[in-house]
């Protein structure tokens, strides 16, 4: 996995605290990553989007059709191809016609599935890449009400942090409807990703929260009243720099997100991992069922052996540092 690199770029991010919870009103605190999507656009006879490495290649005027090749990298089938077909062409529809078709050429640097936002920061990449090809620019709102239609067809009720993050990168408390608040770190804030290698489905997890939700309002209410009250928490600490204590929420956090039934036997094994290696808290990020878990670290020094004992175990991790 490389680096963002180019101008028509979207963020991956990690969230730190409340994702589920997110969709239901609660805040929720993400980081962009130094990893997500760049993608470029140069004339075609139709509008067209090759997503690398997942060896897609989907036209806006493709007749659905079974094929192999998936809009998350993973399983096979038309149906996934087609939503990513419908997702590209509602982004195409953006732009006044009669214009010239594109082909715009996605390049992922991180897994689908992997909890890491790269459905939203393909969407926003690829826009930026419409807008240079086309000499048009959209403001940031109206990227991710863009991304937003697009993260609408993938995964049904989306909150929107994944396409604000996307476009907007930092650090920052996100509340479902309203503008991005960028926070300021105490200081700077170390942890490590370790990717589980198991795709999580965010639109099947969640719609597993819903029906839990539906089945025991009450019950549910009180897990994401108590997620509230760590992102909150979480805030302050982040903002005074006690990451000890930031440590301790993410691990509430985690048992919390269990409950709801989110996490899996590889995503406990790799938090537990990871805090025998000296994190200070760990945790699953985005939508569970499989993809991506985060580790914090006192400080860069101290998340090697957190990295190291992930990778050992045959986990992919990386480590993010996020400047003051
Ligand atoms: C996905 O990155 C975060 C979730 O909370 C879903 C969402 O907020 O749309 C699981």
């Amino acid at each position: 996995m490389g680096s963002v690199g180019s101008a028509a770029v979207g963020h991956g991010k990690v969230i730190l605290l409340g994702e589920h919870a997110v969709v239901y009103g609660v805040p929720a605190i993400a980081v962009a990553i130094p990893r997500g999507c760049h993608a470029s656009a140069e004339p075609a006879a139709t509008d067209t989007l090759s997503v690398e490495p997942w060896g897609v290649r989907v036209q806006v005027d493709d007749v659905p059709k079974p094929v192999l090749g998936h809009a998350d990298g993973h399983a096979d089938g038309h149906d996934d191809r087609d939503m990513l077909r419908r997702a590209f062409a509602l982004l195409c529809e953006r732009y006044p016609a009669p214009r010239a078709g594109l082909h715009v050429r996605a390049v992922m640097e991180i897994p689908g599935g992997a909890g890491l936002g790269g459905s939203a920061a393909l969407s926003v990449a690829i826009v930026r890449a419409l807008d240079a090809a086309l000499g048009i620019t959209h403001d940031d709102d109206a990227i991710i009400a863009a991304s937003h239609a697009w993260e609408c067809v993938f995964h049904g009720n989306p909150s929107g942090v994944d396409s604000a993050m996307a476009t907007r990168g930092g650090l920052a408390l996100y509340r479902k409807s309203q503008p991005l608040q960028p926070l300021r770190l105490g200081r700077p804030l170390v942890f490590v990703v370790g990717y589980s290698g198991d795709h999580g489905s965010t639109k099947a997890m969640v719609e597993s929260v819903a029906r839990q939700h539906a089945r025991d309002p009450q019950k549910t209410q009180q897990i994401f009243d108590a997620i509230a009250s760590l992102v909150n928490n979480a805030k302050n600490e982040l903002e005074q720099g006690d990451f000890v204590r930031l440590g301790q929420l993410f691990d509430l956090n985690q048992k919390l997100l269990n409950t709801l039934m989110l996490s899996t036997t590889k995503l406990e094994v790799m938090c537990q991992l990871a805090r025998d290696a000296g994190a200070l808290g760990a945790k699953l990020t985005g939508g569970g069922g499989g993809g991506s878990m985060i580790a914090l670290a006192h400080d860069a020094p101290h998340a090697e052996p957190i990295t190291a004992a992930l990778r050992h175990a045959g986990y992919e991790a990386f480590m993010v540092q996020v400047p003051r």
